[in-house]
């Protein structure tokens, strides 16, 4: 295993395998835009190929938001998806916890327009902005709400529209993004489940400035026809911009470390874990994360190569399309890890423990 750089995080913890009340990761589900974009339609829009996307990043295409589609509507499909799944009804849902960078709105919340359109009516709501660790943040989020009693039932979704901030001007980023709406159900449990077994959250503002949106935040406000020195003077730029090779480096070097602390903090061996869902960035990423850690392959979650980078959307989307394809079943022990603006990373070690189809319902 290789050795922490750095200062520890200060959020590194294994629960209470004592402790009676748990929670269970107990549905996931996706929505993905119609519209795919491939590798050649982007060829045609600038100095790219098939060829130079597939050898450095892995994927093959990916899924575009409808001109009319914002991250809530991505996101409640989904959510309609995870609830119809664990046959809870939508208002039973105690709070909604959307994590997302590219809300509807600056204000208000997306949550609570997620909530509004599935009729989880009774929910508390709010956002979440850890980017592409945001699902895995959501998640920790979720347990200690449910751990602490404060809720029964958590619905984590996520809906990204990353496309719509892409400049396809500038070929060094715009090639990774895809749109998607996903999310999870954590409800409460007694011992009898295993829940979350371990976790560490990181973040380093240090390196905030490697990946952003410039101008839009109140840094530098965005109005028709401003005059620029009542906008930090910026110039006014919306898209995404990233130093890739520096995050490709940070999260390698990071994924692999917190990963490693997490495993041996809460006493699980790289060969116990039955699936790995890393933030899908980059298939160069997943397979040397994978080698490090001695995961073989085909346990390595490569959602990526198919939907493209969907940001805070992409950890449960790989979960979603795992189960549908058989390969993600109940009682397998997984890990996930997120990483990337901020500089942000989270990794947990969590069981997925499905509940059977109106069990909730009747609790
Ligand atoms: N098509 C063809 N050539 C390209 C393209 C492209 N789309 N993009 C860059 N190139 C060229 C560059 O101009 C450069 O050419 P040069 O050698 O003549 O100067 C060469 O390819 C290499 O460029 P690099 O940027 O070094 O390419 P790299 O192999 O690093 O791949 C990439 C770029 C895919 C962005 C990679 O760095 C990466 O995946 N980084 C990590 C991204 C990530 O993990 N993001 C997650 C966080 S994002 C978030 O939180 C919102």
């Amino acid at each position: 295993m290789t050795e922490p750089q750095g200062a520890l995080p200060a959020v590194l913890r294994v629960p209470d395998p004592e402790r009676t009340r748990r929670a269970r990761l107990a549905a996931v589900g996706a929505y993905l835009p119609q519209r795919v974009l491939t590798n050649e339609e982007l060829g045609a829009m600038m100095a790219t190929s098939d060829e130079w996307i597939v050898a450095r990043t892995g994927i093959r295409c990916r899924h575009v938001a409808a001109p009319e589609e914002a991250a809530s509507d991505l996101a409640a499909r989904a959510a309609e998806r995870i609830l119809e799944r664990a046959d809870l009804p939508a208002a039973d849902v105690d709070v909604l916890i959307m994590a997302t960078a590219t809300p509807d709105h600056l204000l208000p919340a997306t949550a609570g327009l997620v909530a509004d359109r599935i009729g989880a009516s009774r929910a508390a709501c709010f956002d979440l902005g850890a980017v592409c660790s945001g699902f895995v943040y959501g998640l920790v989020q979720a347990a200690a709400l449910i751990e602490a009693e404060i809720a029964e039932r958590v619905l984590v979704v996520s809906g990204e529209v990353f496309t719509r901030f892409a400049d396809f001007s500038d070929r060094s980023n715009s090639i990774l993004w895809g749109d998607a709406g996903a999310g999870a159900l954590v409800v409460a449990a007694d011992r009898t489940a295993r829940g979350l077994v371990g976790l560490e959250l990181g973040t380093d503002g240090s390196r905030a400035g490697l990946v952003g949106v410039p101008a839009g935040g109140s840094r530098h406000a965005l109005h028709p026809g401003a005059d620029p020195s009542t906008n930090g003077g910026a110039e006014v730029d919306t898209y995404i911009r990233m130093n890739g090779p520096e995050i490709f480096r940070f999260a390698t070097r990071t994924v692999v470390e917190s990963a490693s602390r997490v495993l041996s903090a809460c006493g699980v061996a790289a060969a116990d874990l039955d699936l790995v869902a890393l933030h899908q960035a980059n298939l160069r990423i997943i397979e040397f994360v994978g080698e490090r850690l001695g995961v073989p392959r085909e346990r390595m979650l490569d959602d990526v190569v198919t939907h493209g980078n969907t940001a805070g959307a992409s950890i449960p989307l790989a979960l979603a399309s795992a189960e549908a394809a058989g390969r993600l079943r109940p009682g397998q022990l997984i890990l996930l890890a997120g990483f990337g603006a901020g500089l942000s990373w989270g990794t947990v070690v969590v069981a997925y423990e499905p509940v059977a189809a109106g069990a909730e319902r009747q609790r």
